[in-house]
């Protein structure tokens, strides 16, 4: 009679724990389900929250007859929805001076959009984030042709490089990094 409330006891104890550690697994599951409901809502909020660039902002763009990642850089902004104006040139030194481009941040194309010069392999939300703040400069520019930039792509080689903006006064400023 003394062993069967003993025996008891422990299966008592037994269910106590398994029930404790349950529900502590039970939070735990739920946190992580509703966490990772939030991070999947989050991310399609930034997916849909995309900007669509306005038709209002041509980009006006000059290069030479013979660069073939300069074609390729329109066509990634015709992609995402820019109007781009495509003029052949022999002339973009020309160009490149008359918008006060310094010279260390000169690329293979030269491009204007709502005033501004685009100089170079930028990728274009960094052209939609000019467009939408306005800053006083006088334009931004990715210098040479870093690889793994829209137009330059290789495979999956990609260099770090950044875009500069530029005042007419020449004050050059990191404007967006783009790490590799
Ligand atoms: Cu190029
Ligand atoms: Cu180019």
């Amino acid at each position: 009679m003394a062993k069967l409330p003993w025996k008891w006891t422990i299966s008592i104890a037994v269910c106590v724990a398994v029930l404790a550690i349950g529900s502590n697994l039970y939070t735990s599951h739920l946190n992580r389900m509703t966490d990772g409901n939030v991070n999947a809502s989050a991310q399609k909020h930034t997916i849909l929250a995309s900007p669509i660039v306005p038709q209002s902002a041509p980009i006006v763009s000059y290069r030479s007859p013979t660069c073939g990642c300069c074609g390729e850089w329109v066509k990634r902004m015709q992609a995402v929805g820019f109007t781009v104006e495509d003029n052949i040139t022999e002339n973009l030194d020309a160009i490149k001076k008359q918008h006060n481009l310094p010279n260390d941040l000169a690329a293979c194309h030269t491009a204007i959009a709502a005033g501004y010069v685009i100089e170079g392999h930028i990728p274009a939300a960094d052209i939609q984030r000019l467009l939408a703040e306005k800053p006083k400069i006088a334009g931004i520019a990715v210098p040479g042709m870093p690889i793994g930039s829209p137009g330059m792509e290789s495979g999956n080689i990609r260099e770090s490089y950044a875009t500069y903006s530029f005042t007419k006064d020449g004050k050059v400023t990191i404007f967006q990094e783009h790490p590799a």
